[in-house]
């Protein structure tokens, strides 16, 4: 029915909410040193990536021998081809954290010589799960706004991170109608 279909939406909507709830800091691959080129195929980044999901606000974090490696952000056309002539960032720090500010794929490729080509790149597709509208009309605090009445800047923080509680008692609330 109508009210039974739109109270699973409300749900599902907070269970988005909940999860929305801590920007995390990924180490790629799980583990230092990660940054290489692949030993084999089943060991592709791009399979660890698609298991792993990225949020707006999360970091990726490489760890390799600085000088030895490096990583760049480049375009869709030079992750395919390997172009690293050209890239939109480029990291070669051995830590290198990148935070994703928006939804959608990024793509990365060694900028060591020959290493893209066999097979050290990374495309990452970050989610943006409170959706477009709400994202458009939160904008970041700026520093000054913390220093002012602490309610305003933080409320949107502290509707999510309340989204467990709620998450729950709306659950309380389903299981009570239903
Ligand atoms: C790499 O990109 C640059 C700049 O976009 C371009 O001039 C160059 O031809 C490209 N090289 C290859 C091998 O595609």
């Amino acid at each position: 029915m109508a009210a039974s279909s739109s109270s699973t939406s409300v749900l599902l909507l907070f269970l988005l909410f909940g999860f929305a709830a801590s920007a995390k800091d990924i180490l790629l691959g799980g583990k230092t040193d990660a940054w290489k080129v692949p030993s084999s195929e089943s060991d592709s980044l791009n399979k660890w990536a698609q298991s792993v999901r990225f949020q707006v606000g999360d970091h990726l974090v490489w760890k390799y021998e600085a000088g030895k490696d490096s990583v760049l952000l480049v375009s869709k056309d030079d992750y395919v081809n390997c172009n690293i002539s050209n890239p939109i960032k480029k990291y070669n720090d051995g830590q290198t954290k990148v935070r994703f500010d928006h939804a959608g794929p990024y793509y990365f490729i060694s900028g060591e010589k020959g290493h893209c080509e066999k097979g050290q790149k990374l495309t990452v597709v970050v989610m943006s799960p409170r959706g477009k509208s709400i994202t458009a009309t939160s904008p970041a605090p700026s520093p000054a706004e913390f220093e002012g009445p602490a309610i305003a800047p933080t409320s949107s923080a502290t509707v999510l991170q309340s989204g467990g509680g709620v998450l729950m008692a709306i659950g309380v609330i389903a299981m009570l109608v239903f």
